[in-house]
């Protein structure tokens, strides 16, 4: 479904990505983990077409990412849903019209009450209900993670990609989304693709976990394989994981 063949990105004189290789199939659930500054949130602005690559290639479905002409962007960012590591929710909307606001945008068609009906929802999937007429500055930070992931989801797109979700969250939030995110894998067959420190959480809900360091792939592997590595980045990731249980 996903496939990056040698992607390489720079700011400047700065390599970002060096060449990253990988594929990812439908509803699978892949971890990117990698230290802070590695190109994480690079990677992925990389997919939903935020930034382009300098070279290498992104396939999505069987299409190349640098055919695509600017409706197929758009097309591809109702299909590719992405929750940004910070909120970036608009303050001055309520938090109903920060969720209704893709899904007007995205469904042109729908009704004021499929509207309601759909925040009403997905604020249930979050644990958020009856903040609708809130606005973001009144909410918690860890509340504004989760209307952002609502209105993600609200577009009902097929492939997910989260940057940090449950960074700055409480545990029972923490559990909440990790658990969310592998229903919508088992029950819609949502491709997830995410983005964490953590990797107890990886352990817990991924198929497969990539690990990055400075712009490469060291690791790409089952959850099972991961617990044997031995690359030295790895096995501190585990250590702190074990540590945490
Ligand atoms: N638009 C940009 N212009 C210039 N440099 C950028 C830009 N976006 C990212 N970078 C640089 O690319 C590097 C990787 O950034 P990125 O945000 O992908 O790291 P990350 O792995 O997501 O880190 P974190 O875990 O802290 O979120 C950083 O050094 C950053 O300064
Ligand atoms: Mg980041």
């Amino acid at each position: 479904m996903i496939i990056f063949s040698d992607v390489k990105k720079s700011f400047g004189e700065k390599h970002v990505l060096k060449g990253i290789s990988f594929q990812i199939k439908k509803a699978e659930i892949v971890f990117i983990l990698g230290t802070s500054g590695t190109g994480k949130s690079v990677l992925l602005k990389n997919i939903v077409g935020l930034l382009r690559p300098d070279s290498g290639e992104i396939w999505i479905d069987g299409q190349e990412k640098s055919t695509f002409k600017e409706k197929d962007f758009m097309g591809l960012r109702k299909r590719c849903g992405m929750v940004f590591q910070h909120p970036a929710l608009f303050d001055s909307l309520t938090v109903f019209d920060n969720i209704a606001f893709g899904i007007r945008k995205h469904y042109p068609k729908s009704t004021h009450q499929e509207i309601s009906e759909r925040v009403k929802n997905c604020l249930e999937l979050v644990n958020l209900n009856g903040i609708e007429s809130k606005f973001p500055p009144e909410i918690s930070y860890g509340m504004q993670k989760r209307v952002s992931l609502a209105r993600t989801l609200a577009i009902q797109p097929d492939i997910l990609l989260f940057d940090e979700p449950t960074t700055g969250l409480d545990p029972i939030s923490t559990n909440k989304v990790n658990h969310l995110i592998q229903e919508l894998s088992t029950k819609l067959h949502t491709t997830s693709i995410v983005v964490s420190h953590d990797m107890h959480c990886a352990l817990d809900i991924a198929d497969r976990i990539i690990v990055l360091d400075k712009g490469l792939v060291i690791e790409n592997a089952s959850v099972e394989d991961i617990k044997k590595s031995k690359h030295p980045l790895v096995v501190d990731f585990l250590k702190e994981a074990l540590a945490n249980e």
